[in-house]
């Protein structure tokens, strides 16, 4: 029997699953668990299930010690953990891709249409109870159909993103290292395109790339100012992919008409900046968050997990 810590709470299905087989600890509360306890926690770990909250780096595989066999991440992204720091160690660390796509491509489409429409801008009018009218000039937005959808990582995210946007009649643009196969690009109508072409011709660009050294701060200032006046930023990735301070100063000069945002530089702390602008809409990280969505990675995260323990080749292995 092997010993589990769960760093956060997660849907029971999953601790069940784990507990029928192994000796586990999970951490039962909805706050983060403390840095401390953490590393306490984890001592004499054979596996840790880590949520996104947690940082798994070279001070807490040293808090669990040598017999640490897996790290189970319940997210497709795994910006937290410090893999290289696991290889060297001998510890495999998994991911949750797929399950999330459809919950996450539906956050980006929503966002999208928040963004373009005003809708953010408008609820808060009537919750303000500020008087309002309709009117031919009232809070006119910009309409979808026939502009450009610009995808900054076409993944499965980017994909299922793309296939939403085509259905609203958008045409779309895509940066990917491999392009696309020929029939997917002609399901999608996507063109293939580098990241400046793609950000001086788009109408919206939605970023979809993974968060790594190489990806910080993709969207700065310089990059920003390269996009449309009349174009909208759209970031369901991770919020350091975008350079935050440079997005507020674009917003306020109108380098850019808008942006839809559900993740943040440092969250959940969230730039005061951008609390202030009527053309950002800002949700809190909610992408992959649906009662199914959520099941699913956790179960998905589980079955990685006892694959490792059972000494079987996990279905979602990262790096
Ligand atoms: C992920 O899985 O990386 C998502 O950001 C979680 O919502």
């Amino acid at each position: 029997m092997a010993r589990v810590v769960v760093t956060g709470k997660v849907p029971a299905v999953a601790v069940e699953r784990l507990r029928a087989a192994h000796d586990v600890d999970a951490w039962d509360s909805e706050s983060p668990i403390a840095r401390g306890e953490l590393l306490s926690r984890v001592q004499g770990a054979d596996a840790v299930v880590s949520l996104l909250t947690e940082r798994v780096d070279a001070e807490l595989l040293d808090a669990a010690g040598p017999q640490l066999r897996v790290v189970s991440n319940v997210a497709v992204g795994y910006n937290n953990i410090d893999v290289p720091a696991c290889a060297a160690r001998g510890v495999r660390v998994t991911n949750t891709p797929g399950v999330l796509t459809d919950a996450t491509a539906d956050i980006a489409m929503a966002l999208i249409l928040m963004v373009t429409r005003r809708l953010g801008e408008g609820e808060r009018v009537i919750r303000s109870r500020r008087p309002w009218q309709w009117g031919m000039f009232y809070m006119l937005g910009t309409g979808l159909q026939g502009r450009r959808l610009g995808i900054v990582g076409m993944g499965q995210i980017g994909a299922a993103t793309a296939r939403r946007a085509r259905s609203f009649g958008m045409e779309i643009a895509y940066t990917k290292r491999t392009p696309l196969d020929g029939p997917t690009a002609a399901e999608l109508g996507a063109v293939h395109v580098g990241l400046d072409e793609l950000l001086a011709t788009s109408d919206v660009v939605s970023l979809h790339c993974p968060y790594s050294p190489e990806t910080h701060h993709l969207i700065d200032a310089a990059r920003l100012s390269s996009m449309r006046r009349s174009a909208y930023l759209v970031n369901t990735a991770r919020g350091p992919v975008v350079d935050e301070a440079a997005l507020v100063d674009a917003l306020r000069a109108g380098t850019i008409a808008g942006a839809g945002l559900d993740v943040f530089e440092r969250e959940p702390e969230v730039h005061e900046g951008l609390l202030g602008l009527d053309n950002a809409v800002l949700i809190p990280h909610l992408g992959s968050a649906t009662v199914e969505t959520r099941t699913a990675m956790a179960d998905l995260a589980a079955t990685n997990c006892l694959a490792v323990l059972d000494g079987r080749e996990p279905p979602n292995p990262v790096g």
